[in-house]
This record gives C-alpha cells, structure tokens and sequence, in this order.
C-alpha cells in the first residue's frame, strides 16, 4: 500500500535534504545560504517516510506573491506532488494577502513551464539573459489567485 506523502511548512531541519534535491535539480543550485532567511510561513516541504522530496519557498509582499524555487526529488516526479505542494502554497499566499503570484523559469525548461501553465500560469513577458550557469532568458509567468486553489 503507498504511504501517502504529507505537506507541511518547511523548517531549517529540513534544510539538508532541501540541499540535496537542489544540487541535483539545477544547473545553478542556490547555495545553503539563500535558503536560510526564507523559513517562514510562505515556505513548504512535502515529507515522504520521514524524507523531505520537495520545497516550494514563496514570499509575499503587499498583494504580490512569488513562487521563488520549486523542486521535487527525480524518484518522485510525475505523481502529483509539485500540484499539492503549489496549491497549498497558494492558498497560504492568499491567506496572507497575495492576490496574483509570480515566477521566473528557464526559458528552456519546458517541463516547468508545461506545469505552471497546468495550473493557470501564463507567459508574461522575458527577462533577456536573466539566468547564468548557462546564460539563459527568463519566462515571466503570472497567475491570480483567490479562495478557490488547485488547477484551473
Ligand atoms: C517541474 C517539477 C517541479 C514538476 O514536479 P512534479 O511533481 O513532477 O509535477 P506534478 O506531478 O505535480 O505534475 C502536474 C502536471 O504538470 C505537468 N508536468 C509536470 N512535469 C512535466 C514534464 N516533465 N513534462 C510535461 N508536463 C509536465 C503535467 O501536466 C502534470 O500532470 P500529469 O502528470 O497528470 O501529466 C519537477 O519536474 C522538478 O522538480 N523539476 C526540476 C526543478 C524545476 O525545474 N523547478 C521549477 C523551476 S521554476
């Protein structure tokens, strides 16, 4: 029988297991120290047999929120588990007064941008070389949010 993986808040403890899945996700991994001032109420994990295998670190400023880094472990994509971590970090965007969200992706990273469109983002604009590691645009997507979550 599978056991049902649980979404919760992220905290520091968590923040080694964070590393690892960010140093296999991405051709510029964040370093431990652009984590460590976002454990906060915007910020999700999804706990797996005792292992975290997502984050989602979000910030809200007046009624404009951010998706700033998502990711979830390789063994465990394609199950759902980016779309429950994302509405539940919506939700609490709203719930803190986030009224539309926005994100940056690599303009080749078509499967994120395949999953943010799944749930009602859309492309806003370009960021011209925004990213290194290898230089690359940024795609602005952008969605509102409000009491109803989940894909539209
Ligand atoms: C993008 C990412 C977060 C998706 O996580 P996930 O848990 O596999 O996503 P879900 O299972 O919730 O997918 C929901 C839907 O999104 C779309 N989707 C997700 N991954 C996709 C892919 N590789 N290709 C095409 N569509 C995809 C599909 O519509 C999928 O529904 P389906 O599986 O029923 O077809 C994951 O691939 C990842 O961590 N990638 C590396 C890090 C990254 O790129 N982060 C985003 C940076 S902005």
């Amino acid at each position: 029988m599978d056991v049902p993986f649980r979404v919760r808040r992220a905290a520091e403890v968590d923040l080694q297991d964070i590393l690892e899945i960010e140093g296999v996700s991405f051709s510029d991994p964040w370093p431990q120290s652009f984590f460590v001032n976002l454990f906060n109420d915007t910020s999700w994990v999804v706990e797996f047999r005792g292992h975290v295998i997502a984050y989602l670190f979000g910030r809200v400023a007046a009624d404009e929120a951010e998706v700033l880094n998502l990711a979830v472990h390789a063994d465990h994509r394609r199950r759902g588990v980016a779309g429950s971590i994302l509405e539940a970090a919506l939700a609490g965007f709203y719930a803190v007064g986030g009224r539309i969200v926005y994100l940056e992706v690599r303009a080749a990273n078509e499967e994120a941008q395949a999953f943010y469109r799944k749930f009602g983002f859309e492309e806003q604009g370009r960021r011209a070389r925004y990213y290194d590691r290898p230089p690359e645009d940024a795609v602005i997507m952008t969605r509102r949010i409000g009491p109803q979550k989940g894909p539209k």
